[in-house]
């Protein structure tokens, strides 16, 4: 399956996506975790999205498309993917049409996870990332039982830096000006479904999986 997550920042993207992604056996690519993983390498694309991520701004369109390019032409991403956080433009939508379009392939599904803001701003103030492992916690969702520690390697605790409450203000911005505009290019394609993403985790990833069956190929 082709499957893009979309959803304002906070949704719970990345929590559903390693379910889903391995639910369906496909990669799961999230373009929010190669720029981070990028910046915490200082490579120059890392250098170069990190300017725009602290700032809570999308990162230009043509580097985002560029990248992602390269990433689907992967072997692995040939029967299948999971992308997370792309695209979030019409001209990215438009530029992964066409990237598949020439692969001699389509996207299948667009899922909305919708959640209101509210909870979005409760779930990225609460959010606490691990150093070590990279395992995202929430201090009143999943807490960790020891404060700033990880229960899982005992790594150091984090806020990332477009956590902070004048960056989610703006990352809620640019998601109501430039991502949910996308609504008005999948719908008319009859690819967009939406779930709640209120609730347990476990009971977004199940309705998460059941809304998609009927996508599954036979
Ligand atoms: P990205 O990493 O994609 O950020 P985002 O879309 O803002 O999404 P988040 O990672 O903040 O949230 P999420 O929806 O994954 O929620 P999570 O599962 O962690 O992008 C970061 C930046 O990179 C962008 O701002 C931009 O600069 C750049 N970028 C990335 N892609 C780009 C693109 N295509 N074009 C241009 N620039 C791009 O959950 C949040 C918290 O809630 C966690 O603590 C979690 O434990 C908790 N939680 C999750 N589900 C639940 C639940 N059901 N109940 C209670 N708590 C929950």
């Amino acid at each position: 399956m082709r499957l893009v997550l979309v959803g304002p920042p906070g949704a719970g993207k990345g929590t559903q996506a390693q379910f889903v992604a391995a639910h369906l056996a496909v990669p799961n690519i999230s373009t929010g975790e190669i720029f981070r993983a990028n910046v915490t390498r200082r490579t120059d694309l890392g250098l170069q999205a990190k300017q725009y991520m602290d700032a809570g701004r999308l990162v230009p369109d043509e580097v985002t498309i560029n990248m992602v390019r390269d990433r689907l032409a992967e072997p692995d991403a040939g029967d299948g993917f999971l992308l997370d956080g792309f695209p979030r433009t019409v001209p990215q939508a438009v530029a992964l049409d066409k990237t598949l379009a020439d692969l001699g392939t389509a996207l299948d599904v667009v899922l909305e996870l919708v959640v209101d803001e509210d909870e979005v701003i409760r779930r990225l103030s609460g959010r606490r990332n691990c150093r070590g492992c990279g395992k995202v916690w929430h201090l009143e969702f999943d807490a960790p039982t020891r404060d700033g520690i990880c229960d899982r390697c005992s790594g150091e605790l984090f806020l990332r830096d477009d956590d902070k409450p004048e960056v989610i203000a703006e990352r809620l911005r640019v998601y109501t000006r430039d991502t949910a505009p996308l609504v008005d290019y999948y719908g008319p394609q009859n690819k967009l479904v939406g779930i709640d993403a209120t609730g347990p985790v476990e009971d977004v990833t199940l309705r998460a999986i059941d809304t998609l069956r009927s996508y599954e190929k036979s």
